[in-house]
């Protein structure tokens, strides 16, 4: 399949670059922006390289650069922010700190030419660099420019080399997209043949490949990025695929049949359901703070798991959901920006198996399409972030099998309103919290003193940041009658408006 090589110097947006080539159906793979020569001339169908934008100076003493036999291959080559800067300081030309550093949009004026086919003479860009070029050596011609910066664009006058000062990468950039489809399509002549059916049949490929005759475990949670894993691996091995579903009574009501409804009874996997809620319940009686039921959960959850994954016996994989996102985030040593996830167990290093993750080149939207393909329902591939620890951290306090049966019930109900609202494609998470303090209330001539519960709802892109959301009051009034009359226990509800920061979006 032919592909784009990115070549990472440390960009926050190095990961867009990936996905915007991947959008005109071209494979494109993030690199360290140290890979040897000798690694990219081995690969099949290598057809153009971006140098990707990055936080430091070409000029710095610790700058990042590349093999430099790069510069004499076979390969189109588009240099981005830090990348073209270096394309122009490797040539002798000069970089220097820029006069005015800019952030944000600019309008540019462009010189006609294959980079910007199809798109207007001035456009609107996003900068974000401290540095310009501020000499070009004669190998290069300018090709686009503004009022306080000459050098935007630029291109080898006799090689296939290009480079952009902005990020082409970012929405902001109107014509972004197009000028890397330009140049993966027009420019390395790439084939644009990436897309959802040859991503599935890469992945299967690859999973027989890997597992031969071999035997595969793989932890089934109803989430995404497992459920997707387990509809690829088993299309690829049948049933040498066994999943295990920790049933640990965390889940939200009705979840744990859907997921065994969905899988065993639609798919045909072999699913096995590992009723464990009473050992949950029983390591959590008495524990009160939030990290230590965090803590005692996710130990659980991997003893748990690792007892029945021994139990099957024969087994030789164990396969993980990862995403491609995890692997950029955690891996390249040029990323500044590095997320830490927390998610439940650390199971590869507690078993004696080896690691399959079939998943590990794509984003999440990318599983989601495959997930479609492969026949699972919308409302599972689209469903909103639940925490691992599950219910637990959404009551506060001590975790007992009635207070479970509270929250479930509450959350039910939000979740029932808001979808005949329509507003669970619109608000980006929502759940209830059960407080773990009462209050007085009133119920026909009695006073009462009860549970309160708590209504969470967020906007948010990435779940690092979040506002809390504007529900129309007469949704939240209507939940809030349901609650105070349907779930028994609960007398008041209360609407969080805390965005984040400084609050976060779990209470616990
Ligand atoms: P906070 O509460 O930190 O949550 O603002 C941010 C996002 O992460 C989710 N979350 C978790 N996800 N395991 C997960 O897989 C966890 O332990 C966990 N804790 C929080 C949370 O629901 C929100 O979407």
């Amino acid at each position: 399949m032919d592909t784009i090589v990115v070549l990472d110097f440390g960009s926050q947006y190095n990961q867009l670059i990936v996905r915007k080539i991947r959008e005109a159906q071209v494979y494109a793979v993030l690199y360290p922006h140290d890979v040897s020569f000798d690694t990219l001339m081995h690969m099949e169908n290598l057809k153009g390289i971006v140098l990707s934008g990055g936080p430091k100076s070409v000029y710095a003493a610790d700058a990042y650069t590349i093999d430099p036999r790069i510069l004499e291959g076979p390969w189109p080559i588009l240099g981005i922010c830090y990348g073209m800067q270096l394309m122009a300081h490797l040539s002798g030309g000069v970089v220097h700190k820029a006069a005015k550093q800019e952030f944000g949009e600019a309008t540019i004026t462009i010189k006609h030419d294959r980079l910007f086919k199809d798109t207007p003479t001035t456009q609107t860009v996003w900068m974000s660099h401290g540095d310009e070029v501020i000499e070009l050596s004669s190998e290069y011609e300018v090709l686009a420019f503004h009022d306080t910066m000459a050098t935007l664009a630029i291109k080898h006058t006799q090689k296939p080399w290009y480079g952009v000062q902005f990020h082409p990468e970012v929405k902001h950039s109107t014509y972004g997209a197009q000028l890397l489809k330009n140049f993966a399509l027009d420019i390395a002549c790439a084939k644009p043949t990436w897309n959802t059916q040859h991503a599935i049949q890469s992945a299967i490929e690859q999973v027989i490949q890997t597992v031969g005759e071999g035997r595969v475990v793989l932890g089934l949670s109803g989430g995404v990025d497992s459920s997707v894993a387990a509809m690829l691996l088993h299309r690829a091995i049948g049933s040498r695929l066994t999943c295990l579903f920790v049933d640990h009574g965390l889940l939200r009501a009705e979840e744990a049949t859907q997921v065994m409804e969905t899988f065993e009874g639609q798919f045909g996997l072999t699913v096995r359901r590992l009723d464990v809620k009473e050992r949950f319940l029983d390591a959590l009686k008495g524990v009160y703070d939030p990290e230590e039921k965090r803590k005692i959960i996710g130990r659980l959850f991997v003893e748990v798991f690792k007892e029945a994954a021994l139990e099957l016996g024969g087994v030789d994989f164990l396969a993980q959901g990862t995403l491609y996102t995890d692997i950029i985030e955690s891996g390249t040593k040029t990323a500044h920006t590095i997320k830490s996830h927390h998610n439940v167990g650390g199971l590869p290093e507690a078993l004696p198996f080896k690691l399959i993750e079939p998943l590990s080149t794509l984003f999440k939207d990318e599983v989601r399409a495959l997930g479609l393909a492969l026949g699972l329902p919308h409302e599972m591939l689209n469903r909103q972030p639940f925490p691992g620890p599950g219910l637990a951290i959404r009551l506060m306090g001590e975790v007992t099998q009635a207070r479970l049966n509270t929250v479930q019930q509450a959350d039910a109900i939000l979740r029932g309103v808001f979808a005949k609202e329509g507003l669970n494609e619109e608000v980006w998470q929502y759940f209830t919290v059960l407080l773990d303090t009462k209050s007085v209330g009133v119920q026909g001539d009695q006073r009462v003193y009860e549970e309160v519960m708590a209504i969470r709802a967020v906007s948010s892109t990435d779940g690092m940041t979040a506002d809390f959301s504007r529900i129309p009051w007469e949704i939240l009034a209507h939940v809030s009658r349901r609650i105070t009359n349907e779930v028994r226990g609960v007398s008041r509800v209360v609407y969080d408006i805390t965005s984040k920061p400084p609050g976060t979006i779990e209470w616990e």
